[in-house]
């Protein structure tokens, strides 16, 4: 991936540290003792909508999305809090709406961190749908309607760390991917499940860019194992709220014990496969971005060390590293999928 050095960062990517102290000052304490009291939903510029109260993280109201659908606003009134514990939450601080929605990589939408914040606005969702093919009972194309129908909602707490060394703690909204796919009844020979982005030039000013890198569309994998993990999650929304288009509207993948390349955004093609997918990043850097993908912090990066990361957001003036941890700290979960594997090699 390319990385910008610190220094040239510009100040307008970084959030002044009392900015974000006090968002999360609100978005937190504020809001629970708003809760508590049971003044939230009397207080119109908070609007905690449905059941935000049992949510444990909401957008900002003055920040929050218009329904992309009125299907999609019934589904929202109706989502399953993460749960007190590790794997589905963590108790590590979020990341503030504002840096997870202004912080992204979208390369569609350009290259720079604001770029698919910026760039996005035009970008259609509606109508979508998902192809899917390949090594299934039921292929087919299905509307986004179809594809969330059976699902309940839920949220879930993770951590986010990008191969680029930085990291955020996100609270997704979406259902477990196995979920998913199993209703489209994989055969014996489906060992692996490849996802497509949408390729839509006129809206992806990324795309029609001379400089691009990529070749369209953006392309993910798993191995089914790995796909059917209970960890791995489809996500449809964040913060309590839909999710924007800079964050792989309408519904991207989300493997917290990989790197963030593996979480495709705005998928509209789902191939079940005998072998082993083609991915974007692999395609383009092999010896630097594996297929697996897997956060290890002690296979490094050629051109940097993987033990520490960056907890986002970060000032110029103030910045917090961590440790990385292996599998981004869901070994317990995932070890068992890797066990016989030399990760050095199937980095
Ligand atoms: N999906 C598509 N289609 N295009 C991309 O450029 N970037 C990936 C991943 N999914 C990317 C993508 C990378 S490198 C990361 S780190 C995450 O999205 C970033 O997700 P976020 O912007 O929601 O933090």
């Amino acid at each position: 991936m390319l990385i910008k050095k610190p220094a040239d960062i510009k100040p307008s990517e970084i959030t002044p540290e009392t900015v974000y102290r006090n968002r999360r000052e609100f978005m937190t304490e504020g809001g629970k003792l708003l809760l508590g009291a049971g003044l939230a939903s009397a207080i119109p510029s908070l609007a905690f909508a449905q059941n935000g109260d049992k949510l444990k993280a909401r957008a900002p109201a003055n920040l929050t999305r218009t329904p992309p659908s009125a299907w999609m606003k019934d589904k929202f009134a109706d989502i399953k809090a993460a749960p007190d514990m590790e794997p589905y939450f963590t108790s590590e601080a979020l990341t503030p709406y504002t840096d997870a929605t202004r912080y992204n990589n979208f390369y569609e939408f350009g290259m720079d961190k604001g770029d698919p914040s910026a760039n996005s606005s035009e970008f259609k969702t509606d109508p979508w749908s998902v192809e899917i093919t390949g090594e299934v009972g039921k292929p087919g194309t299905y509307t986004l309607e179809d594809i969330l129908k059976p699902h309940a909602l839920e949220e879930r707490i993770y951590r986010h760390r990008c191969v680029e060394a930085w990291s955020m703690v996100i609270p997704w909204i979406g259902f477990p991917l196995a979920d998913l796919l199993k209703r489209f009844e994989p055969t014996a020979k489906a060992k692996y499940v490849e996802f497509e982005t949408i390729v839509q030039p006129d809206t992806m000013p990324g795309i029609r860019s001379r400089f691009a890198i990529v070749r369209w569309p953006y392309r993910e994998g798993l191995r089914m194992d790995e796909a059917m993990n209970p960890l791995a999650f489809m996500a449809v929304g964040i913060y309590g709220d839909y999710m924007p288009p800079q964050n792989g509207a309408p519904m991207r993948l989300i493997v917290p014990w990989k790197y963030g390349f593996k979480g495709i955004k705005s998928i509209v093609k789902i191939n079940f496969r005998e072998t082993q997918p083609h991915t974007t990043w692999n395609d383009l850097q092999a010896n630097e971005y594996g297929f697996f993908a897997n956060v290890n912090p002690n296979v490094h990066h050629p051109r940097w060390r993987q033990d520490m990361e960056r907890r986002l957001p970060q000032t110029l003036f103030s910045r917090q590293y961590i440790e990385t941890k292996l599998f981004n700290g869901y070994a317990e979960q995932v070890a068992s999928l890797y066990k016989d594997m030399d990760l050095a090699r199937y980095y």
